[in-house]
């Protein structure tokens, strides 16, 4: 099995620890793990250019920095997003990545592995905002098309893990155990949801009567989807 992390900071605090846990739980000697930090992989700013999406990702002015991740996203069956709360938000850096995966959400050009993919996101809080976090971070893996996404936020009441209480840190790692083995049993049986074929059908519609944007429709065209094929 692969999984590839996103990291949505570069520090070891709860986030971190907690994204630990689930890589202790999913693997075993054949997982190969892709991790990623934000910013330090992603360091650049989307500029509004519309290359990606009228020119092809390679036109990109950051392509050579954005695709190595891409690229590890559509060869992994597990992908992880991860990022503290901030300001009841995702960080910064982490959607600094991810409007660069625009070109990719379903309207555009979905690659046709990440229907079967199995996606998790996390988040913490002190207080308020991990529900948040995750609810924003799935809606992204729902729109690259991700066929299961799990969801693991919690408000861990402190700001470093070293000052989360001893109760808390075991309930969360049950939690953990628990959402793990639902994880590891959806691996390779991925069909997605009545949400994710509604939304492609939309697009699908969209896409035969496309003649605003000749990049996306040609990748429509190339994987016979404006024809019966479905990329699941
Ligand atoms: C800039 C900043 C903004 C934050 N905003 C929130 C917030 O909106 N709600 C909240 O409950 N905690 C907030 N926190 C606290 C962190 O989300 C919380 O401590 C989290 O567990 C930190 O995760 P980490 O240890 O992985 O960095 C904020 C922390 C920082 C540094």
């Amino acid at each position: 099995m692969k999984i590839t992390v996103l990291h949505g900071q570069m520090h070891k605090g709860s986030t971190w620890n907690i994204t630990q846990l689930f890589l202790e739980k999913l693997s075993d000697k054949n997982t190969e793990i892709n991790e990623f930090f934000m910013p330090k992989h992603t360091p650049s700013f989307c500029i509004g250019c519309f290359n990606c999406f009228t020119k092809g990702e390679d036109k990109c002015p950051h392509a050579d920095i954005v695709q190595p991740v891409v690229n590890a996203i559509e060869e992994a069956d597990l992908v992880i997003l991860e990022s503290p709360c901030y300001v009841l938000g995702m960080s910064g850096q982490l959607k600094t990545f991810l409007d660069h995966m625009g070109y990719r959400w379903i309207p555009h050009r979905p690659h046709p592995k990440m229907f079967s993919k199995v996606g998790l996101v996390i988040s913490t809080a002190a207080g308020a905002g991990a529900g948040k976090v995750t609810k924003a971070l799935k809606d992204n893996l729902f729109y690259w098309g991700v066929g299961k996404v799990y969801r693991f936020g919690k408000n861990v009441g402190a700001s470093s893990w070293e000052t989360v209480k001893s109760e808390k840190k075991s309930h969360i790692e049950n939690d953990v155990t628990q959402m793990a083995a639902k994880i590891l049993n959806k691996i390779g049986n991925v069909k997605p949801g009545i949400k994710t074929k509604a939304m492609f059908k939309l697009m699908q519609m969209s896409q035969k009567s496309n003649n605003w944007n000749p990049t996306d429709k040609e990748h429509w065209v190339r994987n016979g989807w404006l024809n019966r094929n479905k990329p699941w």
